[in-house]
């Protein structure tokens, strides 16, 4: 179980190196969401196509359908002369290379980068800086206009003082704003898009973010393990690549929500 949870959640590394953007810009915006909702009513309509022959076998061609699979007995036209031999071997040679190219094919997909999240470049300047203090936040957790609040005021940051010299915040600034939440198309992006109007550069804020976790006991958060509701990755195996899948949650050992 624990191990197709971590194939089919193959998060993506942290800040890759790569520049993939201009690759998967277009065919992103089609979210794994809408793909997901397309399935299913592609499925509704051949579950609709199946009763519709089940339908005209009973009615149109008389043939004894429904109690067929029930007793197996079902009536041969006469006109058959000459059925087909069975070959057992070679229809389970055909099922199982049908099943082995499905399964291939699920796996390779299931590796590919998730959609709406493209990999980004790493800012050195960021780890560093931000990291000196916490975990540091990808960008597609705060819209671009909390980033430059943020970055405007880091000499009074939530109590603290975390001032840079000029030419190292607008750096930082600069990666922050070009892959703010507008960029992406995930659930962490979409939902904490939109801000608390009393603490607009914080994520844990968010309506979102307070909807998400609103049933995790708050004494989880201040726990030793945990620390801080800010505290992302202590609970999100995938925080610092952002994508925050429901598969890659798991609790600090010895605690419950
Ligand atoms: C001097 C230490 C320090 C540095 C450096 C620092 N931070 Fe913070 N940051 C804090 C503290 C303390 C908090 C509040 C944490 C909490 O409430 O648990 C915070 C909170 C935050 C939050 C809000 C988290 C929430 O509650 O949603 C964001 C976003 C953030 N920092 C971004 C940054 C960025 C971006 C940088 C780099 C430019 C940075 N920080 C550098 C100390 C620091
Ligand atoms: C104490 C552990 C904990 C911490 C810390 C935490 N989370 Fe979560 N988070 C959870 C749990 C548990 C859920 C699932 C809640 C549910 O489904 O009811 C969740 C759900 C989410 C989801 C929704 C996932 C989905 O698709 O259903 C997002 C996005 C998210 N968290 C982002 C964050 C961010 C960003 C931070 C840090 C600023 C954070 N979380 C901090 C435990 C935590």
């Amino acid at each position: 179980m624990e191990f197709w949870a971590r194939m089919l959640n193959a998060a993506p590394p942290l800040f890759t190196q790569q520049r993939t953007q201009c690759r998967t810009a277009a065919w992103t915006r089609f979210s794994a969401g809408r793909l997901h909702k397309l399935i299913a009513l592609l499925l509704l309509a051949l579950i609709a196509l199946h009763l519709a022959g089940v339908l005209a076998g009973l009615l149109l061609f008389k043939e004894r359908l429904i109690g067929a699979m029930i007793d197996g007995q079902k009536l041969v036209a006469a006109a058959l002369p000459n059925p087909l031999p069975s070959r057992p071997a070679a229809a389970l040679a055909w099922c199982g290379l049908i099943g082995l190219t499905l399964a291939t094919a699920g796996f390779l997909l299931s590796r590919l980068p998730p959609l709406g999240m493209p990999d980004i470049p790493a800012d050195q300047a960021m780890l560093e800086e931000c990291g000196a203090c916490h975990r540091p936040f990808h960008p597609s957790l705060l819209p671009r206009a909390s980033w430059v609040a943020l970055m405007a005021n880091l000499n009074d940051h939530f109590g603290e003082d975390a001032s840079l010299p000029p030419a190292r915040r607008d750096e930082i600034a600069a990666y922050l704003e070009r892959h703010a939440a507008e960029t992406w198309d995930s659930k962490a992006a979409n939902r904490f898009a939109t801000v608390s109007a009393a603490a607009p550069s914080r994520i844990t804020a968010t309506p979102g973010w307070q909807r998400m976790h609103h049933a995790i006991d708050p004494a989880l958060f201040r726990s030793h393990a945990v620390g801080s509701r800010a505290n992302c990755a202590a609970c999100h195996r995938d925080a610092d690549g952002g994508r925050f899948d429901p598969q890659a949650i798991s609790l600090p050992e010895g605690t419950s929500p």
